[in-house]
């Protein structure tokens, strides 16, 4: 197999691990990344952790905004495929700064397909997200459940989603698969590559790791009055290394079935689990008390988002083989390695 994927946002936290799958599985990589919320070093020690295929991987700093320098890459190499990770991701931020996110994300996502679409690369899979489904009306989550946007972040998700439909229909030579993920946690086992998020984090296994190694206080648990089995949201974690495979098994469907067309797949467990579960569950795994503050809830949070997987077991063959226990000991493995990331306490805020 030599085929050559471009990976945008690659050395971030779901494209490294990413990455490193598509390296074991013999793929040629090539990352564009503007680093904005990511570090180089993630990409020497994904090649590290690579071996021998580590030399099949090539990085490239550039903003996907930055047309010229990408109309470049693609002159020097053609892509089998591209899987398009990078953008910006932080729910709050996007609500003080919209159109911080409506640029980099939407122009930065056209962009890409303009010189895609130039250069006759039609195979595309993109990182979407559960938060189209909103406040669910009922659970598991089913790909044809209607669709919204509840933040300026999550619209550029759906607007996306929409554009690569639009694509489809403009011209049926694209073939494009929409990945919607729950909420990837863990890191990968060998505890070299993690997540990283710089300023304060705005998820919840991030802030619980950083409790556990001392970098802050305590948790604040945002609603204890849901209808839920005590009180706190559900969601569906999934582990970032099985995420990863799951966009092998869509890179594989893009070559392998040609009426693909625009297709789109939850990336979950079909489990949910709760605020007060995930943290005994990391307090087992670390042997770390993790203090807790209940607070009211936190705008824009549904109560229970999980994924019915039914979609892409059947037709991605894919399927997450981890659970909490897993996700909860890699994630503390990472964070004990490394308890200010790729960087040191000097650099953090
Ligand atoms: P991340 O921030 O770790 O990675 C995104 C990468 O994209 C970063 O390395 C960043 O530097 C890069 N980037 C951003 N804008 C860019 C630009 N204009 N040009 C070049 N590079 C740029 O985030 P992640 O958690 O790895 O998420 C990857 C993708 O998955 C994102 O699109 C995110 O919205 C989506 N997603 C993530 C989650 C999650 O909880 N992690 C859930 C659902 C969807
Ligand atoms: N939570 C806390 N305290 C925190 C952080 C989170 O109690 O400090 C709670 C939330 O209220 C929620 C649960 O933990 O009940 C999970 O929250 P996250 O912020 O980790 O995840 P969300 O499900 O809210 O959202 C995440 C991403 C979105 C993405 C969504 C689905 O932030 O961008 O998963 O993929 F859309």
């Amino acid at each position: 197999m030599d085929k050559k994927i471009l990976v945008t946002g690659g050395a971030g936290y779901v494209g490294s691990h990413t990455v490193l799958q598509l390296l074991l599985g013999g793929f040629k990589v090539v990352v564009v990344d503007n680093l904005d919320n990511s570090s180089e070093t993630a990409i020497s020690r994904v090649a590290v952790l690579a071996g021998e295929f580590g030399r099949n991987l090539t990085f490239h700093k550039l903003d996907l905004r930055d047309k010229a320098a990408l109309d470049r890459v693609f002159t020097s190499s053609s892509f089998n495929a591209v899987i398009h990770f990078a953008g910006l991701k932080a729910v709050g931020e996007s609500v003080q700064k919209p159109l911080l996110y409506y640029n980099n994300n939407l122009i930065g996502t056209i962009t890409l397909l303009e010189v895609m679409a130039a250069h006759g690369c039609k195979e595309l899979v993109f990182s979407s997200s559960a938060t189209v489904y909103g406040w669910p009306k009922k659970v598991p989550c089913t790909e044809d459940f209607p669709l919204c946007g509840m933040n300026p972040y999550g619209r550029t998700k759906f607007f996306i989603e929409e554009i690569c439909r639009d694509m489809y229909r403009s011209d049926p030579e694209w073939k494009i698969i929409l990945l919607r993920y729950f909420n990837p946690v863990g890191a990968h086992p060998s505890g070299f590559i993690g997540e990283d998020p710089s300023g304060i984090p705005n998820n919840l296994m991030p802030f619980v790791q950083q409790v556990a190694v001392g970098r802050r206080p305590t948790l604040t648990v945002y609603g204890n009055d849901y209808s839920t089995k005590d009180g706190t949201g559900v969601r569906d974690y999934i582990h970032v290394v099985d995420l990863s495979d799951g966009h092998i098994a869509a890179v594989r469907k893009l070559f392998e079935d040609s009426n693909i067309g625009c297709e789109v797949y939850n990336l979950g467990t079909g489990k949910g689990t709760s605020v007060l579960e995930m943290v005994t569950a990391f307090e087992k795994a670390s042997g770390k008390k993790i203090p807790l503050v209940m607070a009211g809830r936190r705008g824009g949070d549904a109560e229970i988002v999980y994924a019915s997987t039914e979609k892409a077991e059947r037709e991605l063959n894919w399927k997450a083989k981890f659970g909490i226990e897993e996700m909860c000991r890699d994630q503390w493995n990472w964070a004990n390695r490394n308890p200010w990331g790729y960087g040191s306490p000097d650099d953090q805020n």
